[in-house]
């Protein structure tokens, strides 16, 4: 039997049309003596039912779920009483005629619909009967069509697609390498590229000025919910461009994709808010605009105080900053808030309760009480409040973080997140370094081929802190969708960078002799940024972990349950690549 229709597809003008489905059995009842059998294909699901007059009702009695069938039968309307709106063909049913069983199948180790709670290792394992549910297929719809959607707006826009090597040499991006040991050079190693980058800049000096690629990245770093070791990237890049510029491109195409997807006008231009001003404000170099609650800085009122924590970390160049959230805390609570700002260095996390007759906190008494309606006045702090406060030397590196991440946790907690809204917005100025205090280095924040801003290069060798970078991320309700920067496309500059962060001339050369030598051929100016495909693809499908827009994830301990990868080779195997395991 042919297929003739798919099930999703039927609607009322369908009746009375004979049509064969195929699918699989989403549900199976008996009602005395009648057989409801629902048939699910991609496209949906519809009701057949067999009546015992039907040559096929007695193979509709052997059916069991997840059985691969094909059925033929009449479309016909459900009497009123029978109609189920939560169904997208609900108010029809196939009068079955015939059935053939394609295939048998096992009893399944979960059931396929959406509003089971499924432990996810189990989903990981049999992920092929995860994917048939319904909500896991429109999340690889969504991804498929975003990949359209970029691509069809690069090409509009002239860029060229252009696939770059898996085996190659390593490329820094601030992870670990994938290493892939070489069978005929034995003791050399390929790695995985971390993402395309020194690529498409030679791409660049080639003249192709205009690329991009849905390119596979892979990084060994810890995981969470929005990593994975195998991820992919909307890697762009652009010759004859400037920041202002590129930036102004990348924001059209964000905005046609939140259009699409979302049907959400994205006001443009985006803000672009200074790394600092974003640190200082929201703690994060990727700060969720969707609500206020802004950090504020209190050194200078408490600098006098007697609490020695607090005086002591402004006296020592550091500085104490304060966050008011809506509500009170108990003790219990405040521990737990405590564990959150700790895992950001915080040595601790001080509060004051605002309440009508005044302050109440272990820590009050430090206080004057012109000192404490300072603070309530600052913070705009109303009875049924509490400030917190966290105090430290390394303000970038501890105060701010952790009162960012105080910020979020709340902000998730007491919802005061508006989950409809959608904020987008650019943090630029970056650092062009960090400072590495386990390795005693400065490290590029971004990658070692980020070009200072134009008016900084001559602090590479002297202040190298005070450095800022051309470089752009893009952030969406909280999340880094993409980063980018300009490059340097001098020579001079570029072993400058290099120096900076430790590389003799002599290291460069050996470490990224063809990309120094590539930059020495007449490279254009050029920049570019990378989108991270899956979490955006995860934001517009409505999931909060990227594994679930991908069909074959890893766990956050980058294993494939289903293959059982990693998974040991044989000997033979070894003594070829020139290896040994102990
Ligand atoms: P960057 O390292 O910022 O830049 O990566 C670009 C974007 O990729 C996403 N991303 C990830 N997604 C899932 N799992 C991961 N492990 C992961 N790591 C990164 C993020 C991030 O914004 N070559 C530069 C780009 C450039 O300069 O043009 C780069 O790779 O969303
Ligand atoms: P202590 O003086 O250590 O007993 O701390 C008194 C209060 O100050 C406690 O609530 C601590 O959590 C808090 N506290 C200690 N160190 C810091 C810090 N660096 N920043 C903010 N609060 C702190």
């Amino acid at each position: 039997m042919e297929r003739t229709h798919k099930c999703g597809e039927l609607t009322k003008e369908h009746i009375g049309q004979e049509v064969t489905l195929c699918g699989w059995v989403a549900g199976r009842r008996d009602l005395g003596g009648v057989i409801f059998l629902d048939i699910r294909d991609r496209w949906g699901l519809v009701q057949v039912t067999y009546y015992p007059e039907s040559v096929a009702f007695a193979s509709a009695d052997e059916v069991r779920k997840e059985y691969v069938v094909s059925v033929r039968g009449k479309v016909q309307a459900r009497e009123e009483q029978n109609i189920n709106r939560e169904m997208a063909t609900g108010e029809l049913e196939v009068v079955a005629s015939g059935l053939e069983i394609l295939n048998t199948s096992e009893l399944t180790p979960f059931y396929i619909t959406d509003d089971v709670q499924v432990d996810e290792n189990l989903r990981l394992r049999y992920r092929y009967l995860d994917l048939r549910r319904p909500a896991m297929q429109r999340n690889l719809l969504v991804r498929a069509r975003l990949a359209k959607t970029f691509r069809d707006f690069l090409d509009a826009n002239e860029f060229v697609e252009v696939e770059t090597p898996i085996l190659t040499r390593s490329t820094p991006e601030g992870a670990r390498d994938y290493l892939v040991p070489s069978r005929i050079h034995n003791g050399h190693f390929y790695a995985l590229p971390q993402s395309p980058q020194l690529f498409k800049q030679l791409l660049m000096v080639s003249g192709m000025e205009r690329y991009y690629q849905l390119a596979r990245c892979f990084r060994d770093e810890d995981l969470r919910a929005e990593r994975q070791p195998e991820f992919t990237q909307v890697d762009i890049e652009a010759s004859f461009i400037d920041q202002d510029a590129f930036m102004t491109l990348v924001e059209q195409l964000l905005a046609k994709i939140l259009k699409e997807f979302q049907e959400h006008d994205l006001p443009l231009p985006l803000a672009r808010i200074p790394w600092q001003q974003a640190m200082e404000k929201y703690g994060s170099d990727k700060p969720d605009l969707r609500f206020a609650m802004e950090i504020t800085d209190v050194s200078d009122l408490v600098a006098d105080s007697e609490f020695k924590v607090f005086s002591g970390a402004v006296a020592k160049g550091g500085s104490v900053r304060a966050l008011l959230a809506p509500g009170q805390f108990s003790r219990k609570e405040v521990d737990q808030l405590s564990t959150i700002t700790a895992a950001h260095g915080a040595k601790g996390l001080a509060w004051m309760a605002v309440e009508t007759e005044g302050i109440r906190s272990p820590i009050a008494k430090f206080f004057s009480a012109e000192q404490l309606t300072a603070l309530t006045n600052r913070l705009q702090a109303k009875p049924g409040t509490t400030i917190f406060f966290v105090a430290d030397t390394d303000t970038f590196g501890v105060v701010l973080p952790a009162l960012g991440a105080l910020r979020i946790h709340l902000g998730k907690e007491m919802q005061l997140i508006d989950e409809a809204a959608i904020r987008s917005c650019w943090v630029v100025n970056f650092p062009l370094f960090e400072y590495d205090s386990e390795e005693g280095r400065y490290t590029a924040a971004h990658h070692p081929f980020t070009a200072p801003e134009p008016g900084d290069e001559d602090k590479l060798a002297t202040d190298p802190a005070a450095v800022r970078a051309q470089a752009y991320d893009l952030v969406l309700n909280g999340v880094e969708i993409a980063g980018g920067s300009i490059r340097n496309h001098n020579v001079q500059t570029q072993l400058k960078v290099l120096a900076a962060i430790g590389f003799s001339e002599q290291e460069a050369k050996e470490r990224f002799g063809f990309l120094l030598e590539a930059l020495s051929f007449g490279a254009p100016p050029h920049g570019g940024v990378a989108f991270g495909f899956d979490r955006l693809a995860a934001l517009l499908a409505g999931e909060n972990s990227i594994r679930n827009v991908i069909a074959f994830p890893k766990t956050n301990s980058a294993a494939e349950l289903m293959t059982g990868a990693p998974a040991a080779i044989d000997e033979r195997q070894l003594a070829e690549l020139g290896l040994k395991t102990n």
